[in-house]
């Protein structure tokens, strides 16, 4: 173990008052829900968890007997998982030492295979406050298959789970509701709850400020950007186009513009907002890079959302095209549209097979594979080759993701995912089942944070999934009129042609306050 590894398994998270004596925490009603969209609907596959109310901590006292709970990590590592199952263990513990935690190995696909361990402190013990998820590991399987569904039943009544809690994004969540709805209907006792992860940022709403994971992964990021933006900076030769992870929002690039003030930010909403094509967004980037170019600045650094190829309209079309075709057995592109065919021929060769990978188990096109920062450089390069651009241009491009999910969370996802385990032992304990564990008031000092149950088909819609109409957790976009994109947009200008990079540094975990338990800039807006 290095020196920092030890360092931090010491480190110990703040407990919020709320959360310092378990057995007094009961819950209350809050005020029914109702979905996001297409309420019927939800509510016809959701006929036992449809409108259930949001509950929030009162002080009670409470039966302290052991829980039998199993965890599982679900999708995309996130900084700060392993703190989760501390937070959930020790809770459980606490309620009564014999109470068992069995870890799912693997992600969803432990559960159906049955495939656990009986998690134990002296192993937990080294994986507090440290990255990944290799304590039990995580994957992508759908519960979707009256087999699987059957499979997790049988799994729960074996191991007599009184609870499950699903660690994941969006589409975990989601699958966290389709089991909770189907084990009430069998009449198990098992609860599932649900706890937000995801470095994506999307998964967000009025009681829960951020997902786990994003801020140590923005932190991360923009650690690598302003390195080399002083790179570029000192060179003076390279044009950096920087691509980074978020599978559909633009709330990473958006932080990390922020953060470092880079000259060029795409943000994907924005896009589609103003219906903007590949060529549009290209004639923007090149109207930068000349006049860069007339000052003798012939560099720069330019950030690309992951998720930008879906915003851009006739790419949205083409993708959306495939993914249907796709689906289909033996379905291929030759049967696109005239328009979208027309889109697919102008694209390199390296983005067309791109496009055409595998979906995720969810039917998602796997936008990290795609790369959008080559596509744009190399449409920009064409282009400025046709005007004989007199400057020089020389493209460098970066991908910044999976080095953003796994390593040391900061001391804010350390201190957030400890209590989100707390509070989903609260969760299970007090029967509430189809739940999100929600951690609030995240602005103030850790002590001061407040904690509530979200109804996770309040987060629902219905939304196309490998051709078919699925309900799904809406995934929330960045707010144009919101006050971090409001803010971003006042400043671009002047970030365009001056240099105003800013160098956040590594992630640091001792020391004054004001740089140690920053949380991210967005919610300081
Ligand atoms: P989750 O939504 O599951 O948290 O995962 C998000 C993410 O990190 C995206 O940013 C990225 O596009 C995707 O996972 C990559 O997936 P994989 O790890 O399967 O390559």
């Amino acid at each position: 173990m290095t020196p920092l590894q030890k360092k931090r398994l010491a480190y110990v998270p703040t407990i919020p008052q709320v959360l310092t004596d378990l057995n007094a925490v009961t819950f209350s009603e809050k005020g029914a829900t109702e979905s996001k969209g297409d309420q019927a609907e939800i509510k016809k596959r959701f006929p036992h968890l449809y409108g259930r109310p949001i509950m929030q901590p009162t002080k009670g006292s409470t039966e302290s007997k052991p829980l039998n709970i199993g965890v599982v990590l679900s999708g995309g590592q996130a900084a700060g998982g392993h703190n989760v199952i501390a937070g959930l263990f020790d809770a459980i513990k606490q309620f009564h030492p014999e109470s068992h935690l069995f870890g799912f190995l693997g992600g969803p696909a432990g559960i159906i295979d049955g495939k656990y361990k009986d998690l134990s402190e002296d192993e937990l013990a080294n994986y507090c406050n440290q990255g990944g998820f290799d304590l039990i590991g995580s994957g992508r399987t759908k519960i979707e298959t009256n087999e699987q569904f059957t499979k997790a039943l049988e799994v729960a009544l074996s191991l007599k789970l009184d609870g499950l809690v699903v660690i994941g994004g969006d589409d975990s969540n989601t699958n966290a509701a389709l089991l909770a709805e189907y084990f009430i209907e069998k009449g198990c006792k098992t609860r599932v709850v649900g706890v937000p992860k995801t470095i994506d940022g999307d998964l967000r709403n009025e009681h829960v400020a951020i997902s786990f994971g994003f801020d140590t992964a923005c932190k991360t990021y923009s650690e690598m950007i302003g390195n080399i933006a002083r790179d570029a900076l000192s060179a003076k030769k390279y044009t950096h186009f920087i691509k980074l992870m978020g599978r559909s929002a633009s709330h990473i690039a958006l932080e990390c513009a922020l953060q470092t003030q880079p000259n060029i930010t795409l943000i994907g909403e924005e896009v589609e907002a103003k219906n903007q094509t590949l060529q549009e967004i290209a004639e923007d980037l090149i109207s930068i890079i000349e006049r860069r170019g007339k000052e003798g600045k012939n560099y720069g650094v330019v950030l690309i959302p992951e998720g930008l190829i879906e915003f851009i309209p006739e790419m949205k079309v083409l993708i959306q095209e495939l993914n249907t075709l796709l689906a289909k057995e033996g379905g291929s592109a030759e049967k696109l549209s005239a328009d979208s065919k027309k889109t697919f021929d102008y694209l390199p060769k390296e983005i067309q097979n791109q496009l055409l990978l595998d979906r995720d188990p969810h039917g998602n096109v796997q936008v990290s594979h795609i790369q959008t920062e080559m596509l744009l450089s190399h449409v920009v390069k064409a282009e400025l080759k046709k005007r004989n651009f007199e400057g020089k241009f020389n493209a460098v491009h970066h991908f910044f993701g999976y080095e953003g999910r796994s390593g040391f969370p900061s001391n804010f996802d350390a201190t957030y995912c400890y209590s989100l385990g707390m509070v989903s032992a609260l969760l299970v304990r007090e029967g509430l089942s189809g739940y999100m564990s929600c951690v609030t008031g995240l602005t103030k000092p850790a002590a001061e944070w407040g904690v509530c149950a979200l109804p996770i088909t309040s987060l629902m819609n219905m939304e196309m999934r490998k051709g078919k109409e699925k309900p799904v957790i809406q995934k929330a976009l960045v707010d144009l009129q919101g006050k971090a994109f409001k803010d971003f947009e006042r400043h671009r200008d002047k970030w365009k042609l001056q240099d105003h990079y800013q160098f956040p540094g590594p992630i640091q975990f001792e020391g004054d306050s004001s740089y140690t338990d920053q949380m991210p800039l967005f919610m300081q807006k």
